[in-house]
């Protein structure tokens, strides 16, 4: 494994929408390996292949419940409201409230192309549609009703 850099807001690679993965080989695996260490030792919860310069519909996630791999993932199922401070890794110094769904339900794919289904609430739910958004060329600054100055908390 091997810590990637973190595109940063302002980067044209996060605008763009990125393509579904057809290859579950080692190329993913490794893919994958590497955005879960770059994500950990940034003490992030969740990040998304384009945020390391790869415009390919893979996502990690770890809101401390395990770690999470989510290929070709498509939400399912959005469901209530919650309202929460966010942040991106790919803006270390930017905060601000997003309202998002208080639970939903998300398909994917795992490393090997087998289908999953998963299902998240509060935190979890959060990280799946800001993940997703990623891939889609979707930034949480496009979405937060309020942005707020420092550091989270
Ligand atoms: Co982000």
């Amino acid at each position: 494994m091997a810590k990637r850099k973190i595109v940063k807001f302002g980067d044209d690679i996060l605008r763009k929408k990125c393509r579904d993965v057809t290859d579950f080989d080692d190329r993913l695996w490794v893919l994958l390996d590497d955005m879960y260490e770059t994500m950990t030792a940034a003490n992030g919860v969740g990040l998304a292949a384009p945020q390391v310069g790869i415009l390919k519909r893979a996502v990690v996630i770890d809101v401390g419940e395990g770690r999470i791999e989510l290929i070709n993932p498509v939400i399912t199922m959005a469901k209530g409201k919650q309202r929460e401070k966010e942040g991106c890794l790919s803006s270390p110094d930017l905060w601000g409230y997003v309202e998002r769904p208080a639970k939903v339900k998300v398909t994917a794919k795992n490393r090997y192309g087998k289908e999953i289904k998963l299902e998240g609430t509060d935190l979890l739910a959060r990280a799946f549609c800001h993940e997703i958004d990623h891939l889609n060329g979707i930034i949480f600054t496009d979405i937060a009703d309020e942005m707020v100055e420092g550091d989270a908390d």
